[in-house]
């Protein structure tokens, strides 16, 4: 597997495998591979012919400098993982490169990213994913585009972009990987100190109780699925939290394509959530059914 810099030697690679009628597919990462990428590289494999991984911490979307300081760089273990998972490129630019001098240009999602992840991080963090990977998609020309379940409403947003913009990629979504105990696998993952790895399950532990409220009946007057039993689903998530130290941000069903607030379970539901587990930041969902 090369690792590329430039834009011009990614594309120039591209244009070779398009010549030949192959399918280029791409999975944007801000590195730190873990086995959520690599099963996302082992769809790419089986669908494309030429697999290209981008690694680039995106300043953009970082609204606290130290997160973006503290964001692990493990570029030659992410090369390394990424070629046993099947890729053939690793598209590494400067900043430079993606944001060039006098870059003036965001690309901005309405509606979709108004809640949940675009309130608590602020409007720019999600002004800085759809610019990179507008960009991304600009500068690698990829027919198919792979992202994580884990990341929902980032997935959200990209689709509504895609749509919008009539972008030439299909979007491939993966299922979220967790470790053996349900943490969401997740870059940030190894930021945790020991003390914190057992209350980092809360999250999980919080979506668990939203499903098995809304499974068993919530005692609310119009039922498990009307909104006082969502109600009391939510509350029983954010009680099993608590009760394992930790206060979520936010505890929320949402439509998994708009991410507005449902009001009750006639369409498709999503559970989401996101807490600070010691200094880390962690987010995770979990889709919701009446009756599972
Ligand atoms: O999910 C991520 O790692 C990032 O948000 C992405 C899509 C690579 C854009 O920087």
């Amino acid at each position: 597997m090369e690792t590329l810099r430039t834009v011009a030697q990614v594309r120039d690679r591209v244009r070779r495998v398009r010549a030949d009628g192959g399918r280029v597919g791409l999975v944007p990462t801000m590195g730190a591979l873990h086995e959520g990428h690599l099963s996302l590289v082992r769809m790419a494999r089986r669908d494309c012919d030429l697999v290209v991984v981008s690694l680039f911490v995106n300043p953009a979307q970082f609204g606290e400098e130290s997160d973006l300081a503290s964001y692990p760089r493990t570029e030659a273990r992410d090369a390394e993982l990424a070629a046993g998972a099947g890729a053939d490129l690793l598209f590494a630019p400067a900043v430079a490169e993606v944001y060039p001098d006098g870059f003036a240009t965001t690309v901005r999602v309405t509606g979709v990213t108004e809640h949940w992840e675009g309130e608590h991080r602020g409007a720019a963090h999600f002004d800085g994913v759809a610019t990179v990977v507008a960009k991304l998609f600009a500068m690698v020309a990829p027919d198919l585009a792979y992202f994580g379940q884990k990341d929902a409403q980032q997935v959200a947003v990209v689709r509504r972009m895609v749509t919008d913009l009539n972008l030439p990629v299909e979007i491939r979504v993966g299922p979220t990987v967790r470790e053996p105990d349900g943490l969401a696998m997740s870059s940030r993952n190894v930021r945790l100190r020991p003390e914190d790895r057992e209350r980092a399950l809360s999250l999980r532990a919080g979506l668990d109780a939203v499903q098995a409220t809304i499974r068993d009946g919530a005692d609310g007057a119009d039922g498990a699925d009307g909104a006082d039993g969502l109600d009391s689903a939510v509350r029983a998530g954010v009680e099993a939290m608590r009760s394992r130290g930790v206060e979520p941000e936010y505890l929320a069903l949402v439509d998994p394509e708009t991410f507005a607030p449902v009001v009750d379970l006639s369409g498709p539901a999503l559970a989401v959530v996101a807490a600070r587990v010691g200094d880390v930041r962690l987010i995770d969902n979990l889709p919701v059914e009446a009756s599972a």
